[in-house]
């Protein structure tokens, strides 16, 4: 396969095992993202966003009855990577992921500014305790959070400033493509109108992947927009041509998910 994207997936399967029996949680999934780009995968709780995520980013549960499927990244077939390869290489270095909730999953006894400059020091991108500082005060700006916040606590932060932190340790690596879990969830609306500000920002230069079940944030995050059901992609392409073809994104939602429904 050759790849014209940042990121291409072919047939991406990710399974559960349980108690209930397989959970599919990420069905035979085909995408493509170009440098510079940014995507909303958008979908119901449960529908498999995390999933998708965490199988981009080889974060496998125990319980894992299938990974299957093809990922590349600018060209480099990464199913052929070894989990050392891939831990070294990859994960946090060229693909970074915020985690849904990251805001409260910062390390409460750890400085906020050496939480961001560790990614640095973890994988060799930096060549002293001084140099990582210096990249992390580089990132607050770049997020909007006061550098004298470096050495604050999580608990002396606002959720809103919490949330820019999580961002900031994604981004201190320059990954080539960021995956935002559910990034606004959590968050007051006041907060949320800041972060998706930022976001839009961060986006005139990054390639993002953006997740999330709110359907009024798609337009206000891109013009592309990939709508999961059930671990399968319903839709991806334009949000206008969508809402030219159904009136508004709701009522393509319902409609394309009834779709599936009646073929599966
Ligand atoms: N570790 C796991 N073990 C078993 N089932 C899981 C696990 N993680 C997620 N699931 C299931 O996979 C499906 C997709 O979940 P998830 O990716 O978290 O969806 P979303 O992020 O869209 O809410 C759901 O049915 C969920 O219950
Ligand atoms: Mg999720």
């Amino acid at each position: 396969m050759t790849s014209n994207g940042l990121l291409s997936v072919k047939d991406l399967r990710l399974y559960f095992r349980t108690l209930k029996g397989p959970v599919q949680a990420v069905d035979g999934v085909d995408l493509t993202l170009r440098r510079g780009r940014t995507v909303v995968v958008v979908g119901e709780s449960g529908c498999g966003k995390t999933s998708l995520g965490r199988a981009i980013l080889r974060l496998l549960p125990r319980n894992v009855q299938k990974y299957t499927g093809q990922i590349w990244l600018n060209g480099l077939d990464m199913m052929s990577l070894s989990d050392e390869q891939f831990r070294k290489e990859i994960r946090w270095v060229r693909l970074a992921m915020v985690p849904q909730a990251a805001m409260n999953s910062l390390n409460p006894v750890v400085r906020v500014g050496d939480q961001v400059a560790e990614p640095l020091l973890i994988h060799g991108r930096a060549s002293s305790l001084e140099d990582a500082h210096k990249s992390a005060a580089e990132v607050f700006n770049q997020v909007g959070v006061p550098i004298d916040f470096l050495d604050r606590y999580p608990f002396e932060l606002s959720g809103g400033m919490r949330q820019r932190v999580a961002l900031a340790m994604a981004l201190v690596t320059q990954p080539d493509l960021i995956i935002l879990d559910e990034p606004t969830s959590g968050l007051d609306p006041i907060q949320i109108i800041g972060i998706r500000k930022l976001i839009k920002e961060l986006a005139r230069e990054k390639t993002i992947l953006f997740s999330t079940h709110i359907l009024q944030e798609v337009e206000a995050m891109a013009k592309r927009v990939i709508m999961i059901h059930e671990g399968r992609l319903v839709h991806d392409g334009k949000v206008d041509d969508l809402l030219s073809r159904h009136g508004s994104l709701d009522k393509a939602f319902h409609s394309l998910t009834a779709a599936t429904a009646a073929v599966h």
